[in-house]
């Protein structure tokens, strides 16, 4: 059964350089996800990203609209990561044989609302339009590979409270900030295929207020991981000194009818040569025997 590796990464928010195109290429995921948050709309990390001789698959976030509510910067970052960009779309990667499907770009989480600046790139559509375009993308993806949704805010069902995958951690009254059109299209393909993994950032991992960490990952009943890849910064340093760069990485086992299954799932950070410094386990499959995940 084949096994892929992804690696993820979370909301860069502009920690994005030579070091981890040197680092990927030791690393030799079979593919990269990146959730959105490059920067703040600057040409900078879409142009690094374009030149990474592996399979890269990314979908814009809020900031990446540069506070620019005409929507032009938004429109020339879409141009600028050319087919790498699958917002609303279906990026398949041959090799290694992945179906990506973005997810709405630009979200700020909170439910369905369309920001100034996506209003006037893409125009009004309603959260079923919304939905209705992650599904038909999914939908036309080859059956038999194995399907994974790339989104930047997560969606809504994952939890009200703060610290979960898409809780609002930023006021006193905590609640579900994840994206209803991508849980309604997640709803809507499993009618017809599997979803094996949605990855996702925005919902950073640090919790306001001191908090402490949020819960990064869980599964459903229908078998579906979802994954909060968003450690931010993603770049620093250990107590020793030695720089750390984070990825999420995942190992997606399989193909055909079943679609696919998470067969493990962490947090890594890396030093600058290569070697894996730290790790946060989220879920191992062994058989049918598992695992650390907790349920949705
Ligand atoms: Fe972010
Ligand atoms: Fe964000």
């Amino acid at each position: 059964m084949p096994v892929l590796s992804l690696a993820v990464v979370g909301d860069p928010h502009g920690a994005w350089d030579a070091s981890d195109h040197a680092l990927l290429e030791r690393l030799a995921p079979d593919a990269l996800l990146v959730v959105g948050d490059l920067s703040d709309g600057r040409p900078r990390v879409p142009a690094l990203l374009r030149k990474l001789d592996l399979p890269v698959a990314c979908i814009l976030g809020n900031h990446d609209t540069g506070r620019d509510a005409s929507g032009h910067t938004l429109r020339r970052q879409i141009e600028a990561l050319g087919p790498l960009h699958c917002g609303w779309g279906l990026r398949q990667l041959l090799p290694p044989g992945l179906a990506v499907v973005g997810g709405r770009p630009g979200t700020a989480g909170g439910g369905f609302h369309l920001s100034p600046a996506m209003l006037a790139a893409y125009g009004p559509l309603s959260l079923q339009e919304s939905a209705d375009r992650i599904t038909q993308a999914a939908l036309a993806a080859d059956p038999d590979l194995p399907l994974v949704l790339l989104a930047h805010c997560g969606p809504s069902g994952l939890g009200s409270q703060a610290a979960d995958p898409c809780g609002r951690d930023w006021t006193k009254t905590a609640c579900d900030w994840g994206d209803q059109d991508l849980a309604l299209a997640i709803r809507q393909i499993r009618g017809r295929r599997a979803v094996p993994l949605v990855v996702f950032g925005h919902m950073h991992h640090g919790l306001k207020r001191g908090s402490g960490l949020r819960r990064t990952a869980c599964s459903d009943r229908d078998g579906t991981v979802y994954l909060n890849a968003a450690c931010v910064p993603r770049h620093g340093h250990d107590g020793a000194g030695r720089e750390l760069r984070h990825f999420s990485w995942v190992e997606l086992e399989g193909d055909g009818p079943e679609g696919g299954r998470v067969r493990r799932a962490s947090h890594r950070w890396y030093g600058l040569g290569g070697e894996l410094l730290y790790e946060e386990l989220l879920l191992q499959q062994a058989g049918a025997a598992t695992q650390s995940l907790t349920a949705c």
